[in-house]
């Protein structure tokens, strides 16, 4: 994967800074995808599993391959489209018919067709015991029922003869995702743990596969939001255990449940699991929009929200130079109530 993608990405920087190691008694180290292509590091899996089939086609003497499918509104169908833009590939991109406009014109400005799915109706008001704030409630149009998204996307590969790229579990997505860590070992060779957000888990299997076979003594762990904890109750039961309810989180990036590819490398190579409050999510992605003035996504939130966390104290206090992944950038400018007030566009 590190060879496929040299010079096809930006080489992101790895930040500091003195008042979030103060508060974390640790040195920090930030790793900013969020000013990776597309707004995210999903560009790194994304490319990899595109040239990987156009390397694929070429060894076969065959043509391009006919399209590339996803289901993901969010930043996965994001960077698929702009894989497949550069590659001169067809992309159709699965969204549920009510997803935000923001994000609908997004994928169609990388050229890709959108293929709308009904919405979900299984998340009601309630099912997680917790009230629901608005942004919330409008945050859960976002999700497609799994059938509908499904049975969409599986129509479309067949109509176009296109290659299903799945946003978390596709070997060449987890393998993209993965030349994060060979960056941050170079970058911060003094790095003693990396702390990566997981939604289906395609990032921290690829980090973890790198750092477990380059530097086996760096800890590798997972950051999730409380309300969405798949991971942490799979390593507690030591079976695969997804969330049983679509979950209600501000951090959208990471409602996902982790999958059958990724569960046995996070179950052997994970070190551990950190669960955060909405709130700790909310005050870490403020903090760092504050303090480091870099807007990150709220899913970037949850690793800061990590390391902060009263349970991150308990590691060891020679686990010294922490590196945490800011994951994204792309922030729902609407989602900021103060900014929907503002009549137009910035530019
Ligand atoms: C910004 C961001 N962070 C984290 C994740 C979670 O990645 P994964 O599903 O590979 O665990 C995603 C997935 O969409 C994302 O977009």
């Amino acid at each position: 994967a590190e060879r496929r993608l040299r010079g096809r990405l930006h080489r992101t920087p790895v930040l500091s800074s003195r008042r979030l190691d103060s508060l974390a008694g640790r040195r920090l180290l930030f790793k900013c995808e969020l000013f990776q292509r597309t707004g995210s590091f999903k560009i790194r899996g994304a490319l990899n599993a595109v040239r990987s089939l156009v390397e694929a086609s070429e060894r076969a003497g065959a043509g391009l391959p006919r399209a590339v499918v996803t289901h993901s509104s969010g930043n996965h169908g994001q960077a698929l489209a702009c894989a497949a833009q550069e590659e001169g590939i067809p992309a159709y991109i699965v969204v549920p018919r009510t997803a935000p406009r923001c994000k609908q014109d997004a994928i169609r400005a990388y050229g890709a067709t959108l293929v709308p799915c009904e919405p979900s109706d299984q998340v009601r008001d309630g099912e997680t015991g917790q009230e629901r704030s608005p942004a919330a409630r409008r945050d859960s149009r976002l999700h497609a029922s799994p059938q509908s998204r499904a049975e969409t996307a599986t129509r479309v590969v067949l109509e176009t003869g296109g290659v299903m790229v799945h946003p978390n579990q596709d070997p060449a997505v987890i393998a993209g995702q993965g030349t994060i860590a060979l960056e941050v070992l170079e970058q911060a060779p003094e790095v003693n743990a990396v702390v990566v957000p997981v939604g289906g888990g395609g990032m921290i299997a690829g980090i973890a596969v790198a750092i477990k076979a380059l530097r086996p003594d760096v800890k590798v762990f997972a950051a999730e939001p409380r309300n969405a904890d798949d991971c942490y109750q799979s390593k507690v039961r030591g079976e695969l255990t997804p969330n049983p309810h679509p979950p209600d989180t501000i951090a959208d990036a990471v409602k996902t449940s982790i999958g059958p590819n990724t569960w046995p490398i996070i179950r052997d190579l994970v070190d551990d699991v950190l669960t955060v409050s909405e709130e700790e999510i909310k005050r870490a992605t403020r903090l760092v929009w504050e303090r480091m003035k870099l807007l990150i996504e709220p899913t970037a939130g949850v690793g800061v929200a990590a390391v902060l966390s009263e349970q991150f104290q308990a590691v060891p206090r020679d686990v010294e130079n922490v590196c945490v992944v800011l994951c994204g950038g792309n922030v729902d400018l609407s989602s900021l109530t103060w900014l929907t007030d503002l009549p137009g566009k910035a530019e």
